[in-house]
């Protein structure tokens, strides 16, 4: 099915190309978009080929892209805005950068605890913070983010800053559903174990792992599935050795995150803009949406050729991703009251 519905999709491709039509006769889409993947071009260029739509890129990293977005105001050419994480997306949404939309085709794919309840944005893939371990080293891995505070594992975690918005979102979601007390004595309890100071992103805690430096870490699931797929020599010596658990499957399960959009505040093609946003919820565009940078579709029955499909599926925390935005300052005290760098 996959394999016919690609097919289709690069047929589709084909005919568009071989007729040259005239791309903008349906007008553009101006997208600002923090993503810059393989996969990019044609899921673009599908969206062109089905609509007739010409799409425009502004390419930059995510806080940068923020920043252009306010100095461009009420003249900004923003139709789309994408980018990850939705502690981030939920700042964009309250320096008023999105428009709330109405779209029953986007309410419909996408599960509710992955777009904001009144429309200003939507998740279109996502990604699980895991547990890595070493498996020479480690026969029962920590099942919870719980047991990583474990004094069991004193001097045995690593974890990169807590000032990075993934650490920032994770701690968010825990207010939520454990409350404030319980936070605190957590990230406390985490820093207790580090093995170092927080130092580097999440790919070199799974590295420290893989070097044998640190036994237990916690990182996104897509940069493991990033350094598999593009056959990294440390990562295909370490492919048994790196043990992954999707943490919390017993209870709430794992916390997630996301890449999402949302219309621009002063988008001048609306329109074409609610178009795109439905694209992208499209079984191809998710494929190639969460392929590029081996997430997870967020439509269900979607899959990828990911070397991250190959950990299996797993449960998803059911809280909103909103909240992460909401909890975000709670979650930087609580990090700065327990000296978590
Ligand atoms: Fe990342």
């Amino acid at each position: 099915m996959q394999k016919r519905s690609s097919f289709l999709a690069g047929l589709a491709g084909l005919l568009a190309a071989a007729t040259a039509l005239p791309a903008f006769a349906n007008g553009e889409v101006n997208l600002y978009s923090s993503r810059h993947y393989d996969t990019d071009e044609r899921l673009y260029s599908d969206f062109t080929a089905a609509t007739g739509i010409t799409v425009n890129r502004v390419e930059g990293k995510e806080n940068e892209l923020i920043e252009r977005l306010k100095a461009e105001g009420a003249n900004s050419p923003a139709d789309v805005f994408i980018t990850v994480d939705a502690g981030r997306i939920w700042s964009a949404q309250q320096d008023g950068l999105f428009q709330p939309i109405q779209s029953e085709v986007l309410n419909a794919a996408i599960p509710a605890e992955l777009r904001e309840p009144e429309g200003h944005w939507y998740a279109f893939s996502m990604r699980a913070r895991v547990i890595y371990y070493d498996t020479t080293k480690v026969n029962e891995p920590p099942k919870t983010y719980e047991e990583l505070a474990d004094p069991k594992w004193k001097g045995k975690v690593c974890v990169r800053s807590a000032t990075n918005i993934y650490q920032l979102s994770l701690l968010a979601a825990i207010i939520e559903t454990k409350g404030e007390e319980a936070a605190k004595s957590w990230a406390q309890g985490l820093k207790d174990n580090l093995v170092r100071e927080p130092e580097g992103g999440d790919t070199d805690q799974i590295k420290l792992v893989a070097a044998g430096g640190c036994e237990i870490a916690l990182a996104n699931s897509y940069y493991w599935g990033r350094a598999l797929r593009k056959g990294e020599e440390w990562a295909v010596e370490a492919k048994d050795r790196i043990g992954v658990v999707f943490p919390n499957q017993e209870d709430r399960g794992t916390h997630v995150n996301i890449s999402g959009a949302g219309v621009a505040a002063n988008a001048p093609n609306k329109d074409n803009a609610i178009k795109f946003l439905e694209y992208l919820a499209s079984e191809s565009a998710q494929k190639y949406f969460a392929d590029g940078n081996d997430e997870y579709p967020v439509v269900a029955g979607v899959t990828t050729d990911s070397p991250i499909q190959q950990l299996g599926t797993f449960k998803s925390e059911p809280v909103n991703v909103a909240v992460y935005g909401k909890n975000q300052a709670k979650a930087q005290e609580i990090w700065n009251a327990v000296g978590f760098k």
